[in-house]
This record gives C-alpha cells, sequence and structure tokens, in this order.
C-alpha cells in the first residue's frame, strides 16, 4: 500500500512526546493542581530534557455550552480556567493540550465538539493549546470518520495557531487509510489497559494484543503522520518492572507516540529509569520514521527491526512467554547487517559478527541497535 500523504502542519515530524492524564486519572482525579504538579516534575526531573514535551488534559474538564454554545470549563476542577492552566505550563517550557469528542458528548459524558468545530477550535486557539485529542464516543447515526476529523482539521488550521491533531477512533474504521492528510497521529487499537495479556470484550486490550493488532500498518506511518498504540501504562502498577520495559521498548520500535501515562510527581526509580532511557527514546525519535515490525516470529518469541536514519538497524528480541528463553539467530537471517552492538538496557557495547544471542525473561525485551 502507498504511504499517506502527512497533514501539512510542520508538526509532529518526530513521535509526539508527552503526557496524558486519562491512564492515572481518568475522569475523577483530574484537576489542575494534578497538572500543574506533573508540568513541575516533568520540568525537573529530566523528562522535559528527554523530548517529552506535551501536558495534556484529558476527559472531563469541560462541563456544558453557554447560550452562544461557548464550552463552559468544570470549575470544580479548574477554578481558574483553561487559560491559567496552559500558561503555567508554558512557563515550564512544555506544551498544553486538550481533549474533546467528535460526537454530541465525550465518552465520559462531557460536551462533545459536534456542530461547533470552528467555535471550539478558536477557543483553544485563545487559551494557548498545543494540542488537541478528538475522540469518538456519542457520534449521531451515519457520522463518518474521515469527514468528522477533517472538520476539525480544517476548524484548527483556520484558528492560525499551529495546534497537533490527534485522531481517536480507536482504528475503527481503519485511520491509516485515510488520516495521514488529516491527523499527526491516529490511534490504531482500542484503549490500552494496564496489564500485559487482557484483551476486553468491549475492545480493550492488553500490551500483547496492541502489537499484534500494529503488524501491518507498518508503511502508513511516518514523519508528520504516526500510528498510535495508545498511551503508556508504565508505572501505573498493573505492569512489572521487566513488562514496563519490555512495553516501553516495543513502543520505541513502533515510532509510538510516547504519552508517559502515571503520576510522573510520585514515580519510583524503576519508572523513571525506563521512561528516561534516552538510548530507547532515541529509537522511537529517529528522524527516518520507520514503524519496526517482526523479522521472525516463532511461537513465544519475536525478533523485530526497525531501520534507522544512519543505517544501523534497532533489533527488538520479545519473549511473550512464561519461561526465561534463549533468543538466538543470525543477522542475516533477519536482514540486519552489522558487528557493533549496542545493548540499550545494559548501556553496553559488544561486537558480533554473525547474530545474536540472549536469555530473555518471561515478558521481557531485549532491545539493540546494531551498526
Ligand atoms: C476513550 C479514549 C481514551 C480516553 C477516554 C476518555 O475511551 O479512547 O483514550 O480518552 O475515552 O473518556
Amino acid at each position: 500500500p502507498a504511504a499517506a500523504h502527512a497533514l501539512d502542519n510542520g508538526l509532529a515530524l518526530t513521535p509526539p512526546m508527552g503526557w496524558n492524564s486519562w491512564n492515572k486519572y481518568a475522569c475523577k482525579g483530574i484537576n489542575e493542581g494534578v497538572v500543574r504538579e506533573t508540568a513541575d516534575a516533568m520540568a525537573s526531573n529530566g523528562m522535559k530534557d528527554a523530548g517529552y514535551q506535551y501536558v495534556i488534559i484529558d476527559d472531563c474538564w469541560q462541563t456544558g455550552r453557554d447560550a452562544e454554545g461557548n464550552i463552559i470549563v468544570d470549575k470544580e476542577k479548574f477554578p481558574n480556567g483553561i487559560k491559567a492552566v496552559a500558561d503555567y505550563v508554558h512557563s515550564k517550557g512544555l506544551k498544553f493540550g486538550i481533549y474533546t469528542d467528535a460526537g454530541t458528548k465525550t465518552c465520559g459524558g462531557r460536551p462533545g465538539s459536534l456542530g461547533h468545530e470552528y467555535q471550539d477550535a478558536r477557543q483553544y486557539a485563545a487559551w494557548g493549546v498545543d494540542y488537541l485529542k478528538e475522540d469518538w464516543c456519542n457520534t449521531v447515526p451515519g457520522q463518518n470518520s474521515e469527514a468528522s476529523y477533517t472538520v476539525m482539521r480544517d476548524a484548527l488550521k483556520a484558528s492560525g495557531r499551529p495546534i497537533l491533531f490527534s485522531i481517536c477512533e480507536w482504528g475503527s474504521t481503519k485511520p491509516w487509510l485515510w488520516a495521514g492528510p488529516i491527523g499527526n497521529m491516529w490511534r490504531a487499537t482500542g484503549d490500552i489497559q494496564d496489564c500485559w495479556d487482557c484483551k476486553k470484550s468491549w475492545g480493550g486490550n492488553g500490551v500483547v494484543q496492541i502489537l499484534d493488532l500494529m503488524n501491518g500498518i507498518e508503511s502508513y506511518a511516518g514523519p508528520g503522520h504516526w500510528n498510535d498504540p495508545d498511551m503508556l501504562e508504565v508505572g501505573n502498577g498493573g505492569l512489572t518492572t521487566t513488562e514496563n520495559r519490555a512495553h516501553f521498548s516495543m513502543w520505541a520500535l513502533l515510532a509510538a507516540p510516547l504519552l508517559a501515562g502515571n503520576d510522573i510527581e510520585h514515580m519510583s526509580a524503576d519508572t523513571k529509569e525506563i521512561l528516561l532511557n534516552k538510548e530507547v527514546i532515541a529509537i522511537d525519535q529517529d528522524t527516518l520514521g520507520a514503524q519496526g515490525l517482526p523479522a521472525k516470529k516463532d511461537g513465544a518469541i519475536e525478533v523485530w527491526t526497525k531501520k534507522l536514519a544512519d543505517g544501523s538497524t534497532a533489533v527488538g528480541l520479545f519473549n511473550r512467554g512464561d519461561t526465561t528463553t534463549l533468543i538466538s539467530g543470525s543477522w542475516a537471517a533477519i536482514n540486519v547487517k552489522g558487528t557493533t552492538v549496542r545493548d540499550l538496557w545494559a548501556h553496553s557495547d559488544h561486537h558480533a559478527d554473525e547474530g545474536y544471542s540472549y536469555a530473555v525473561p518471561k515478558h521481557g525485551a531485549v532491545l539493540l541497535r546494531v551498526k
């Protein structure tokens, strides 16, 4: 399939990085204090320097519309309004994002943007919004996803402010086929759950289900337009440290947007070490913008590769199974050329003319950069 043309707004030339409130705080827990504390922490704990940029409020910041149709902010959660929060985030050298829905109501039952797209986009621009996620709940019968997201794209453009556009229709109408010229990223799967292997009947997915859903759509990703496997669950408690490392490694191989979804102010040393691994982040942020894919699958074992701009290759040795397994093979069999190997979690170099051989723990991943 032909690669989609990218939305021409100059944004997201590498996968967007930042934090989104949903995975940890959902509807109930989000408020101005959380956003301020998260921005403070990101600006001072190394995340900003590592590339995390957007601080994004997900659902439940809005309550209704006034007589003119202007969106009304939830004053209990955001007593000083949204502009004050955006200004604060900007004062920390970070960017600010917000959430809406293409239907009449958001997934959390707050007002959606249907019929108010231009009005809302103007409001976002006036507040200083830099990133908009638009969801797909409570649409009206017959509502078309491509047409709906095109309206909001045009509204954002007309607002005059560069606003990264994140499409969130969960892969339900194959957005990779049409969203390239409309959004900077689009969810390709149902909502991530904080678990390794846990498909839900309503469409929620564990880490391994999402990885499978991402196979086959690689050609549609590239600078300015990314397949989105959903936000990170690293540090939210449902995954072991090994699983969190594997989750982060695989998202980097996918050239996924890296949106942390945990409590940034109070994260553990392990979580911090994972989210701040600059060598892994560099795989995700590689300027070539290629989405990695499995070069080899053998039962619970997968060997993934991702081409990088300097001619080297990222290689992921991924063990979905329940026992530590030796993963080995030749470079040639996975179409990789190179002899100098950097282990991106051990932070060590070695020489390997023929190939690789690593004992990979249960639900673990080894991530290599091969030159
Ligand atoms: C949907 C989205 C989630 C989140 C919630 C908010 O489920 O896919 O990422 O935004 O709505 O209600």
